[in-house]
């Protein structure tokens, strides 16, 4: 891990080169493809899921594989043994496209399956969720392990930096456990975390009257009303359709158009450089930010 520090909008790489590498797709350097005897396969909006996927991929020497690469393929049958998912909770449940993936996993009996759910409230039974879709597919999740981080959802913003840098230490301190864990391929608990008992933290109290003012919106004026927008500010970079993992947007005239698939990873949000982007033009507390070790080449490459 390196530049550990903020999760403000700032990559600690230097933002023009960063745009520059972006744009270019001959400086993208695709997954090795050599046999590992683990893959990882992951999906990330901000960042937080790519961090940690991408090093536990260089602690175990396992293949790292974007999930969005393998959502077309109708079957996935790796060389390796074992096979991890690293993912962000959303509506306290993992992307849809995990499900996906596990239905279309080739001899799940037969692996070792792993899970790392990155979360910003509480993991709460998501990761135990995943093991009943395993079993469904005859296999099970061998270890399921949760780790908190700043939350990338709405009221986010409420974290103040100190707050960030303590969620994002969390990682660190877990790495060494979680390697020989895997490595050793035990069976282990499968990590949960229930959400009233997170909302009493300081932090996470903070975000409450963000998510009641979304509530609120849905009430009133129904969820169109928070659909993805880009204000004034837009300058038609690209950036945005470029970066959505499920190619859910267009750019015409100059301006993005949101198609109707999107995995809501909130990930054209927090990258686009000019935070034009919000939720029906509302202020909803989510502050653009992204793991301070992942950059926006890292985010296009998928
Ligand atoms: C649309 C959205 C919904 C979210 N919902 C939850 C949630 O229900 N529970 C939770 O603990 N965190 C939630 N989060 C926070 C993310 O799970 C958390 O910040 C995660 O680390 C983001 O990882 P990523 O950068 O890899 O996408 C949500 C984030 C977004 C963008
Ligand atoms: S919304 Fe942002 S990222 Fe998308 S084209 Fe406009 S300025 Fe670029
Ligand atoms: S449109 Fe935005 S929020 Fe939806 S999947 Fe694409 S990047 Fe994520």
């Amino acid at each position: 891990m390196s530049g550990r520090g903020r999760q403000d909008g700032g990559s600690g790489r230097d933002d023009a080169e960063e745009l520059r590498a972006a744009v270019n797709p001959d400086s993208a350097v695709l997954p090795h493809r050599e046999v590992s005897r683990t893959e990882i396969y992951y999906f990330s909006g901000t960042g937080n899921s790519l961090a940690v996927a991408r090093d536990l991929a260089g602690r175990l020497g396992a293949r790292l594989i974007p999930l969005a690469s393998v959502a077309e393929q109708e079957s996935i049958d790796p060389a390796a043994d074992a096979v991890g998912l690293v993912f962000p909770l959303y509506d306290f449940r993992p992307p849809s496209m995990v499900e996906r993936f596990i239905r279309r996993l080739g001899n799940v009996g037969g692996r070792y399956v792993f899970a790392v759910c990155t979360y910003g409230i509480a993991p709460s039974r998501s990761l135990h969720r995943l093991d009943r879709a395993l079993r469904a597919c005859g296999g099970h999740l061998a270890a399921g392990f949760a780790v908190a981080m700043p939350h990338s959802g709405i009221g986010g913003q409420a974290l103040s930096s100190t707050e960030r840098e303590k969620l994002l230490a969390n990682w660190p301190r877990r790495i060494d456990g979680i390697c020989g864990c895997i490595s050793a391929r035990t069976e282990a608990r499968i990590e949960s975390g229930f959400p009233l008992r997170a909302l009493v933290r300081p932090a996470l109290v903070k975000m409450l009257p963000y998510l009641l003012r979304y509530v609120k919106q849905v009430a009133r004026k129904g969820v169109q009303s928070l659909a993805m927008t880009a204000g004034r500010d837009c300058d038609g970079c690209r950036v945005c359709a470029r970066i959505c993992p499920v190619g859910n947007i267009d750019i015409v005239a100059g301006r993005p158009l949101w198609q109707d698939h999107c995995a809501g990873c909130f990930a054209c949000l927090h990258w686009c450089p000019k935070k034009a982007i919000s939720l029906g033009g509302l202020d909803m507390g989510i502050q653009a930010c992204h793991h301070p070790d992942v950059g926006l080449t890292d985010m296009i490459r998928r």
